[in-house]
Order: structure tokens, then C-alpha cells, then sequence
């Protein structure tokens, strides 16, 4: 079976999605990169019924390398998303509830909490297009220039990280912001971080580490290059953390 350990590590986050409240029903996918190959969740799956055996293998071109059943119609948008960031060994892609409510009513996610300096900083939306479609993986790799997440418009979340348990993380950070945001708004006009101030954390954040029940430091850590910049050839030598499957 190829990239057994990948697929295992799949499934152990796949099955977190709808405890975590992340997703309702089959919604949301999630993958993981190693080298030429993606272990990506099936499309339209019970998380309960999730095995190893039934995660796909992808390369990177979308070819199928093994997979029993069809892989997640959101395929474009992970692979934009490991085209776009050399770096990147993990995707997740929710519909977690505050953030989805914000997508609909919000350009961007404003800085107000330091915390999002793990996310880049002020987390943008991508405009809307069809779940699947290459304009909405084109849409996201566009939103995510310079950040680790970003907000799908008037449908959910994505982030990278890379490790899997890097991208559930940021993935559960953007939720709380979001949450955050929203609550905020209620009491009034939320006061601002200045891009100094979250360029300030995020160095913090990649000195000291990251902080208690949060993902690894990630103030350097990789962010998205601007879509449509060739993709440097040395991606196969780019460093990367493998995550051991627990
Ligand atoms: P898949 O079930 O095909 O992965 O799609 C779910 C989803 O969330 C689409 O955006």
C-alpha cells in the first residue's frame, strides 16, 4: 500500500473533523504530501467508515496512484495549494461554522488578536466560485499569498502547514478568531493590531516556540508565494518536518 504511515495519519484527523465541529456530514477533506505523492480523503465519505485502505493516492500532475474510491472533488484546490507552497506537507479544508458565517459578510478577517500572526496575519476571503472548480483552487492559492489560512467565501476554511497536525492547528486558530471576531463585533467596533505589532509576534512566536496547546512556531514559517511565480525546482530538497503516525 503507498504511503501507508500518510494514510494513517489521514484518517486520524479525518476522524476528528466532526467531533471537533468542524464539518457537518461528509464535508471538509484533508491531505498529506510526501514528495511526488498526496494521500488525499475520498469525495462524499462517512468519517466513520474512514480506513486507511480507503484513502487515495494521488501525484501531484492528479493522476491517480492508488485509490479505491474517488478522491475529494477538491483535489484543485490541494494541489494548488502544494504548487503554490514548496513547503507545504499538510492540507485541511473545513466548513467550521463561525469561520463560514464570517466568509459570507467579511473581505478579511482582521488582526484582532495576536494570535493571528500564526495564520500570516489578517486572514483573507477567497472570493466565491464552485466547490471543485480549478477558479476556486485558483481563487484560494491567490488568498493564501503570504499567510498559512485563509477563508473560502460563503463556504469554509483551508490552511497548510507542514505537518498535518501543524494544519489542524491553524485550522482550529482560524475558527477561535473567527468566533472571536464575531463575538467581538457584538459589543462594538473590535480595536486593531497594527502589521507591525503581528510581524513583532510572529518573530516572537518562531523564538520561543509555539504557544501551550498550539501548533509548532511559525512566525518564519512558510507561507504561500504569489500564484503563478514558477515553482522553484529544488521542491523536492525543500525541508521538511515528517510527522510520525501515532
Ligand atoms: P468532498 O467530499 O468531495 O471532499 O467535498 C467536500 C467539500 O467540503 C467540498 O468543498
Amino acid at each position: 500500500m503507498l504511503l501507508g504511515p500518510e494514510r494513517r495519519l489521514v484518517v486520524r484527523y479525518a476522524k476528528r473533523l466532526r467531533p471537533d465541529g468542524l464539518v457537518v456530514l461528509t464535508a471538509g477533506n484533508l491531505s498529506v504530501r510526501s514528495g511526488d505523492l498526496v494521500a488525499i480523503t475520498p469525495g462524499s465519505f462517512d468519517y466513520d467508515e474512514l480506513t486507511p485502505e480507503r484513502i487515495c493516492v494521488i501525484g501531484l500532475d492528479g493522476s491517480v496512484a492508488e485509490a479505491p474510491l474517488a478522491p475529494s472533488s477538491e483535489v484543485p484546490m490541494h494541489l494548488g495549494v502544494y504548487d503554490a507552497v514548496p513547503e507545504a506537507c499538510a492540507v485541511v479544508h473545513t466548513h467550521a461554522p463561525f469561520a463560514s458565517a464570517l466568509s459570507t459578510v467579511v473581505d478579511e478577517l482582521p488582526a484582532l488578536h495576536y494570535l493571528i500572526a500564526e495564520l500570516g496575519g489578517p486572514v483573507r476571503v477567497a472570493p466565491y466560485a464552485t466547490f471543485g472548480s480549478n477558479e476556486l483552487a485558483e481563487n484560494v492559492a491567490r488568498a493564501l499569498e503570504g499567510r498559512t489560512a485563509a477563508l473560502l467565501g460563503n463556504h469554509g476554511t483551508i490552511a497548510f502547514g507542514e505537518t498535518l497536525e501543524q494544519a489542524y492547528s491553524r485550522t482550529l486558530l482560524l475558527e477561535w478568531l473567527s468566533a472571536l471576531y464575531l463575538r467581538s463585533s457584538l459589543l462594538g467596533a473590535p480595536r486593531l493590531l497594527a502589521g507591525e505589532e503581528i510581524e513583532l509576534v510572529a518573530r516572537k512566536l518562531s523564538r520561543k516556540g509555539a504557544p501551550a496547546g498550539s501548533s509548532p512556531p511559525s512566525g518564519s514559517a512558510p507561507r504561500a508565494r504569489a500564484p503563478g511565480r514558477a515553482r522553484p525546482r529544488a521542491r523536492a530538497a525543500a525541508p521538511r518536518r515528517r510527522e510520525s503516525p501515532r
